[in-house]
């Protein structure tokens, strides 16, 4: 089965996510300007980067390399025109994450956000591990179940309806064993209030560093 990703043009993606009743672009945006300003990371990795949100918030005078990973091609194509001049060094990928053969030389700072969603966390989580450099930081944001709302809110953009059938939403806690499974100590978490009386969780994971 094609991922329904792969069916959805950026031009919903973005109009869904900006929509009024969804509001997730501009909080996952402030989220990532955030994560950049707290850990000042001198190489970035950006899981489930889409169009390249926030990528505008990148000092290139701190960050020296940046690499950001997606499944679609035509999201990386819209990011590549946007920070071609900007980021001169920017890496996109087209690949998935949890795979068994994804590899990238190690980063200082991970960050995927409402990428677990639809993945195996299981693959996910081993592969961002190897993916941190010891003492190396995850910021990964989750959707939390809300009782009132869909998973998923409706909005014109019809095409989103696809991923109905591949979302399941992670729970903070399975997220964070996983996590410690792999050497990735939560340092923290905070809850991000979105509309429809949705809640994102926010949790910082520090990978081990065996040198302390
Ligand atoms: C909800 S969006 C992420 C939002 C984005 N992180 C942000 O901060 O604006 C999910 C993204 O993950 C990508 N994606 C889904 N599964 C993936 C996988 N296995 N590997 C890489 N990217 C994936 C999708 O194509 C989509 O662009």
């Amino acid at each position: 089965m094609k991922n329904p990703w792969l069916t959805i043009p950026a031009e919903d993606y973005e109009g869904h996510m900006a929509s009024p009743d969804v509001g997730q672009l501009q909080v996952l945006n402030r989220l990532f300007k955030a994560a950049l300003e707290e850990c000042r990371p001198v190489s970035v990795a950006i899981f489930g980067c889409s169009t390249g949100n926030g990528f505008e918030h990148i000092d290139t005078a701190t960050t020296l390399r940046v690499v950001g990973v997606d499944i679609n091609p035509c999201y990386l194509d819209v990011a590549r025109r946007r920070f071609l001049d900007s980021l001169p060094m920017l890496e996109l990928l087209e690949e998935d994450f949890s795979s068994g053969t994804f590899v990238i030389h190690p980063v200082s700072l991970v960050f995927a956000a409402l990428v677990f969603e639809y993945v195996d966390v299981g693959e996910a989580v081993r592969n961002i591990s190897k993916s941190l450099e010891a003492g190396g930081v995850l910021v990964a944001a989750l959707q939390l179940p809300a009782p009132k709302s869909a998973p998923i809110t409706k909005t014109r953009f019809k095409s989103l309806e696809a991923l109905a059938t591949i979302m399941n939403l992670v729970s903070p806690e399975e997220l964070s064993l996983v996590c410690s499974e792999n050497g990735l100590r939560e340092m923290r978490q905070d809850r991000v209030a979105l509309k429809q009386g949705k809640e994102l969780y926010v949790g910082f994971y520090r990978k081990d560093d065996p040198g302390e």
